[in-house]
């Protein structure tokens, strides 16, 4: 693991490793298979940053899970609505009486998280709970704390493991932190 990497302008230095991550997703899996044992699970991993971690995640699945890959838009309404609207793009089929896993890379204030779980409880799933790699206690203000989270962090903004700063720093395999200058 490198030191030190820099994404555009900023210093980024090593926080996590791949071990650690690793190490973490392993008992995630177990909580996650004990609690589903002989139910029909669907992970839903929130794109773009939980595409590494819902990968992962799956390999160290031994039972039959599905998966569809969701992103959540936000578009402003037509002429006769005001103010933002959220969309729940990628739902290819039917979630009605399923068990829905949502698979996040980070929490954060947990604006996403509360926005995807008012969409898909629209669509009659038999449960929903939240799946994070990482999550940031300080920084939460919503109203679905995460069930399943692999690292709690601090406040402070993170890059790699499929986490981005302007795009950039979502392909490396560890988890670095902004570092104070
Ligand atoms: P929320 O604040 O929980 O709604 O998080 C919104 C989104 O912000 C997350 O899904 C991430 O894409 C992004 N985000 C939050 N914290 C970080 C960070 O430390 N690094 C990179 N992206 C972050």
């Amino acid at each position: 693991m490198q030191d030190e990497v820099q994404l555009h302008d900023k210093v980024f230095k090593k926080f996590i490793t791949e071990a650690e991550i690793q190490s973490s997703i392993k008992s995630l899996v177990e909580r996650i298979e004990r609690d589903y044992e002989g139910m029909e699970l669907l992970l839903l991993p929130v794109l773009n940053g939980s595409f590494m971690f819902a990968s992962d995640l799956m390999k160290e699945m031994s039972k039959n899970v599905s998966v569809s890959f969701v992103k959540v838009s936000s578009y402003q309404g037509n002429m006769q609505t005001s103010g933002r609207v959220d969309e729940l793009i990628g739902l290819n089929s039917s979630i009605v009486g399923k068990h829905v896993l949502i698979i996040e890379d980070i929490v954060d204030t947990g604006i996403t998280i509360d926005k995807v779980l008012t969409l898909l409880r629209a669509h009659y799933p038999a449960g929903v709970e939240v799946c994070t790699m990482l999550y940031k206690p300080e920084a939460y203000e919503g109203k679905n704390p995460p069930k399943y989270v692999g690292i709690e962090i601090p406040n402070r903004f993170v890059v790699g493991y499929g986490l981005d700063y302007n795009e950039y720093g979502r392909n490396l395999k560890e988890i670095y932190q902004l570092k104070e200058e």
